[in-house]
């Protein structure tokens, strides 16, 4: 494995990759996971959300992100924990809370016990999830619908109060190509959200995307840019870059080779952007062909652990770094 040790040399913090709980009885799969050399940091890809860690009200479940962070702990990888508040995967008891102070209250004690239970072990936590909408409104969510901008305030202040030295992030996707609607109107928000005392340190960049059609270097490097002026640090969080049209040649494989380098790229160029996480490895496990039937193929290993052209892209820019 190298992709995190040459990130390392070449100035992140890491190289990650997002891990779910159905591929852990695969040795395949464990075997690139589990090497801190390949991935330096883990995220829990569904184990941490809330319909899984608080699937009625005061039941707290912790053995699917536990599963994750416990392979965390044991190899020495660091853990990006994700997601604290978010509109989907959320259980239907907290979507039918109306009550301004009920929702407060509950998002409080999710969070209390949520990050609590996580305490000291993750590097970031991705505090709010998604909270705009392309357009630049506010999602119109459960918390939103009861709070107002009010619960994402609310959401990094207990998070801060709850893991001190947990960087905390906010995270959505779309927001890598400058400069959009929905980037403007999340860099507003965070202005809004700081000035009411959230304590925000971070923008997850998620960076799905397609390949042929992914932002460039350039644009987003613009994007980190203007969240540099408001956080501590930036990261790519969730990449992959899929295809739109299977089955493909090799020429599509360059071409997502280079897509993924201009993220990489960007990263690198940019003093405040720490790492770089990719939405699981392997074509095998890859939420994509699930969500948009007939597209795929998005990940740095192909379904039967091989490397594809991607991976050695990364790996060549890394180097010459
Ligand atoms: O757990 C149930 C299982 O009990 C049931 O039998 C099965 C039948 O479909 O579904 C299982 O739940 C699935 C869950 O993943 C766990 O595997 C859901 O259907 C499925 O929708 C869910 O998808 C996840 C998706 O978030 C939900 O929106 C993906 O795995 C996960 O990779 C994806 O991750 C999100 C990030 O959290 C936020 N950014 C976008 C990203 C991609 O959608």
């Amino acid at each position: 494995g190298q992709l995190d040790k040459l990130a390392k040399e070449a100035g992140l913090l890491y190289f990650g990759t997002a891990v779910d709980n159905p591929s852990l009885n695969n040795q395949n799969y464990l075997r690139i996971a589990r090497d801190p050399a390949e991935f330096g940091s883990l995220t829990p890809a569904n184990g941490q959300k809330w319909s899984n860690t608080q699937p009625s009200q005061g039941r707290f479940t912790y053995g699917s992100g536990d599963a994750i962070a416990n392979i965390a702990r044991q190899t020495g990888q660091q853990l990006r924990c994700h997601t604290l508040v978010w509109y989907n995967q959320l259980p239907g008891w907290v979507s039918s809370v109306y009550n301004r102070d009920q929702m407060q209250q509950i998002i409080t004690a999710h969070i209390q016990n949520v990050a609590g239970h996580y305490k000291g072990r993750c590097y970031a936590w991705d505090v709010v999830n998604e909270a705009v909408e392309d357009d630049g409104r506010y999602r119109n969510n459960p918390m939103y619908r009861a709070m107002g901008v009010d619960y994402i305030t609310h959401s990094f202040k207990v998070a801060q109060q709850t893991d001190p030295a947990a960087r905390l992030y906010y995270n959505d996707f779309n927001i890598e190509r400058c400069c959009n609607a929905k980037i403007n109107a999340t860099i507003a928000m965070i202005r809004t959200v700081k000035a009411a005392g959230a304590p925000v340190h971070g923008i997850g960049m998620q960076g799905h995307s397609r390949v042929g059609m992914s932002p460039s270097k350039r644009e987003m490097k613009e994007t980190m840019a203007r969240f540099s002026e408001l956080v501590d640090e930036v990261a790519f969080t969730e990449v992959d870059i899929r295809h739109t049209k299977l089955p493909i040649g090799a020429a599509e494989r360059k071409q997502q080779g280079r897509d993924y380098m201009e993220v990489v790229g960007a990263c690198l160029e940019m003093p405040k952007c720490v790492g770089i996480t990719v939405w699981d490895f392997t074509d095998q496990y890859s939420w994509i062909p699930q969500q948009y039937p007939g597209e795929g193929e998005a990940c740095l290993w192909d379904r039967n652990y091989n490397q594809k052209p991607a991976y050695q892209s990364i790996v060549a820019l890394l180097q010459s770094a």
